[in-house]
């Protein structure tokens, strides 16, 4: 019965971004992003975003893997482990090395076309997230970054420069990388601080409605240069359960979830929820919205959504049981049920099923699951490929789960890729040694090694699972 099969176009593949792989901070007329101005960090302990470039400060994103130069290489291998897809994202500042000018620079986008035929010459999709927390510096300082309503020009500048130019060669993009971690952790996001005062909440709903207009916007303008395009959105999917069966703990965590929609509603239905406004209400937070905003939102509703998933959260309500572990952009309370990572987000493979049933079932619109990983700390023996049986056995969990919501539950997903498919700087901690990859870089926290790729276990094991479309765990 066909049921039981994956679908035969089904998107198997592997996720990076520009900024965490190209390195090549400062080459082909590239301007500063704010990822070229976090500096390194480790466990537990956040990266500093410098104003300007500082002298004996380390930057592990400027050299990266060097992506830039050895993008061939890595294709190559990304071919051999038999990718449908490759997801990347567009490092703004090589467009547009100030965010503000009016014409693109042309040597940033022949970067892409080389990388895009790349990947076309293996028969490898291009998947494309055209910002993803690497927004130029000069935004950030000059205009306030996405608190300021010109963001939205400048946004669309970028747009119809990568839809003009990639149209043919790129079907898949997405708008923004996990929007809603805008409210999470706006530094990260898009370079901005807004403090923890009174006015947090206002600033941050204000730079995400700007976000979703240029989204909308970008999704118009690259179905009217070429329909066939799919634009979808892209979440952070926080899975969270109530810590207890008390109702008081399920309706916070459902008023934590309604903090997530709000996101994906905006993107999908194309219209602020009556929820989403009581909310607003509420917390006296009054934005900018204009007549021709909602009418933008409801034209430029996306073709998908693009999640991100590696952890569950659990929710009290009760303050005092709050934070008790660190997460990916959020932290919760520790569930006794599942066991954690190095870096202590807890793995809940089923957590998987359930996101993608509840994504489903409130939208019918097709899911890509675009991020899904094990960062852990790989040993490299000398002669010898890693044995990184964890990371095999995290993914076949989690993909087995994702099999279940599709072929049991009828969930509608497009795609599989998985996060830092080789091994990249952390977008947390800006650590190498918190590795994705199933194909290791020789390059270690003091951004010393050969850099030189290496296939470890899971390189043949995902090749497997590709080749036979999900059948070998
Ligand atoms: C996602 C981001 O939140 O998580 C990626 O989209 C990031 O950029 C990934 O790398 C894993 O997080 P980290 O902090 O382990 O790199």
């Amino acid at each position: 019965m066909s049921e039981l099969k994956l679908p035969d176009d089904f998107l198997w593949g592997g996720a990076v971004s520009a900024n965490q792989c190209e390195g090549a901070w400062n080459v082909g007329g590239k301007g500063v992003s704010t990822a070229d101005v976090a500096a390194a960090g480790k466990h537990g302990e956040a990266r500093l975003y410098t104003e300007t470039i500082q002298e004996g400060v380390y930057y592990p994103n400027h050299d990266a893997i060097d992506f830039y130069h050895r993008y061939q290489e890595d294709i190559a291998l990304f071919a051999e482990m038999g990718f449908k897809c490759f997801r990347t994202s567009i490092h703004w500042t090589r467009i547009f090395p100030n965010g503000d000018e009016k014409e693109p620079n042309e040597e940033g986008l022949a970067f892409y076309d080389r990388l895009f035929d790349e990947c076309l010459k293996y028969g490898i999709e291009p998947v494309v997230t055209i910002s993803h927390y690497e927004t130029p510096l000069y935004l950030v300082q000059k205009y306030g970054s996405w608190t300021n309503r010109k963001m939205i020009d400048f946004y669309l500048n970028l747009c119809k420069a990568l839809f003009k130019r990639f149209h043919t060669k790129v079907k898949y993009w997405m708008t923004f990388n996990e929007i809603n971690v805008i409210t999470l952790n706006p530094e990260v996001a898009a370079g901005i601080r807004p403090g923890q005062g009174d006015s947090r909440s206002q600033t941050l709903y204000q730079a995400a409605h700007y976000q979703f207009v240029a989204s909308a916007k970008a999704v118009k303008l690259g179905h009217d240069i070429n329909p066939e395009l799919k634009i979808g959105m892209m979440m952070l999917y926080p899975l969270s359960y109530a810590e207890t069966c008390s109702p008081e703990d399920n309706l916070e965590n459902m008023h934590n979830m309604d903090l997530h929609y709000l996101f994906s509603d905006v993107q999908v239905r194309g219209y602020y929820t009556p929820k989403a406004k009581k909310y607003f209400a509420r917390n006296g937070i009054v934005l900018d919205i204009t007549e021709q905003d909602l009418q933008d939102l409801q034209a430029g509703t996306v073709d998908y959504i693009g999640i991100s998933y590696y952890m569950s959260l659990v929710t009290s309500a009760t303050p005092e049981r709050k934070i008790k572990v660190k997460g990916n952009m959020l932290d919760g309370i520790v569930n006794p049920y599942l066991e954690k990572s190095d870096w202590d987000w807890q793995i809940d493979a089923v957590g998987l099923r359930i996101a993608l049933n509840n994504l489903y079932d409130r939208y019918q619109l097709p899911i890509f699951v675009v991020e899904n990983g094990l960062g852990a700390i790989d040993v490299k023996v000398e002669g010898e490929p890693i044995q990184d049986d964890y990371r095999i056995a995290y993914l076949s969990k989690h993909i087995a789960q994702m099999k279940e919501a599709i072929l049991v539950d009828g969930v509608d997903v497009m795609g599989y890729t998985v996060w830092g498919c080789i091994d990249l700087v952390s977008a947390s901690t800006g650590e190498m040694k918190k590795r994705y990859g199933m194909i290791y870089v020789d390059r270690n926290d003091q951004g010393e090694g050969t850099l030189q790729r290496e296939r470890k276990k899971s390189f043949e094991w995902y090749k497997n699972v590709i080749r036979t479309n999900g059948e070998t765990l």
